[in-house]
């Protein structure tokens, strides 16, 4: 089984390829044209991707060792994402099934960002059993799943307005940093101290979320310190980066350990772009072994958006016979 896997939700081209168990490539090319306007532009991704989806494409085959002709099965990214930017992937990939003669496969991304956590790798022999609770945390979702089998998923909770990547990458433009701003809050926020200022953490019913009021407090927080201290944010950044990724991270875990007590499960993973984030991470490890749970945390690669976990989601799909049709279009709204 030789699965060739392309993704291309929203700003980076992926395509990875799976022989059987192996994942023998698995090539991103980010789009750095966003830089320049604090935010993906979605008219320009989807053309970033138009220029490199077939070079990328050839990468991951000619790194798998492979060639077109041996692949069994095109999978792609169906959504959710941005429109424009899907049209490309799927467009490319129902191409490339019809040409070969070969079944197309359609992915959920966010079921695909879960289920990087099946892909085999002797660093991380040990895999989540199911039930387990997955943290899915990225630039559009910020979702608790309960995690049955595979391909049977179901969101127990998720934000009721800005996904937790956003308030990152929205915090990070406050500060003046480029974007994507979740990484370099990262960076900072290393050498700070993470209770230096305090924000407010919005209490929303269940195991939902809500990130739009943290922005605003951070907001009010600048415009306030930069007025009395026009230099606030260049002598405090790395304790103001601390204090905002410090706050994100108590908001995520203290709905997960919510959700821990109320559904029994102790099999605790994350996933998602925010899931490189060291201080969840950290966090989350410390939290696991004091409360006795079992964390699954990915490689970073397989943390933000591959292609890689695009193959994985389809080979359990690929095992089932469960594949799409020329019909098949693209879902900007995707859930599962
Ligand atoms: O999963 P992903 O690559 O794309 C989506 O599906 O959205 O997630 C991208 C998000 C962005 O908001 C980015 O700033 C955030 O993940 N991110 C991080 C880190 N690395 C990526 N946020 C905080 N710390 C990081 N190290
Ligand atoms: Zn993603």
């Amino acid at each position: 089984m030789i699965i060739l896997a392309i993704e291309s939700s929203c700003d980076e081209t992926s395509a990875a390829v799976l022989v059987d168990s192996e994942m023998r490539s698995n090539v991103i090319a980010a789009q750095l044209i966003h830089e320049q306007y604090g935010g993906v532009v979605p008219e320009l991704a989807s053309r970033a991707h138009q220029q490199h989806i077939w070079p990328v494409v050839e990468r991951a085959l000619a790194d798998a060792k492979v060639t077109k002709t041996d692949v069994s099965a095109i999978a792609f990214t169906r959504g959710p994402g941005l429109l424009g930017s899907l049209l490309v992937g799927a467009s490319f990939a129902k191409a490339l099934a019809l040409g070969l003669r070969v079944p197309l496969i359609e992915v959920n991304h966010m079921q695909a960002h879960v289920l990087a956590h099946f892909i085999d790798d002797p660093d991380r022999p040990e895999k989540p059993q199911f039930p387990f609770l997955c943290l899915t945390v990225s630039g559009g979702h910020t979702q608790i799943v309960r995690v049955d089998g595979p391909l049977d998923m179901h969101v127990i909770g998720q934000t009721m307005d800005d996904a937790v990547g956003e308030a990152f990458d929205k915090s990070a433009k406050l500060l003046g940093l480029p974007y994507p701003g979740g990484p370099l809050i990262d960076k900072y926020a290393a050498e700070g101290n993470p209770l230096a200022y305090r924000f407010p953490m919005s209490e929303m019913p269940d195991f939902n979320f809500s990130f739009s009021g943290i922005k605003t407090a951070i907001l009010y927080f600048l415009r306030q310190q930069t007025k009395e201290n026009p230099d606030f944010i260049q002598q405090n950044l790395p304790d103001i980066c601390a204090s905002i990724q410090h706050t994100l991270v108590q908001m995520l875990l203290t709905k997960l350990k919510r959700a821990v007590r109320e559904t029994g499960i102790q099999q605790i993973a994350v996933a998602g772009g925010v899931s490189a984030n060291r201080g969840l991470r950290t966090a989350l490890s410390q939290l696991g072994q004091e409360q006795g749970w079992s964390v699954f945390i990915p490689r970073f690669d397989y943390c933000t958006d591959n292609a890689a976990m695009i193959a994985m989601a389809a080979k359990f799909k690929y095992e089932q016979g469960d594949f799409t049709d020329q019909t098949v279009s693209p879902l900007p709204r995707m859930s599962f």
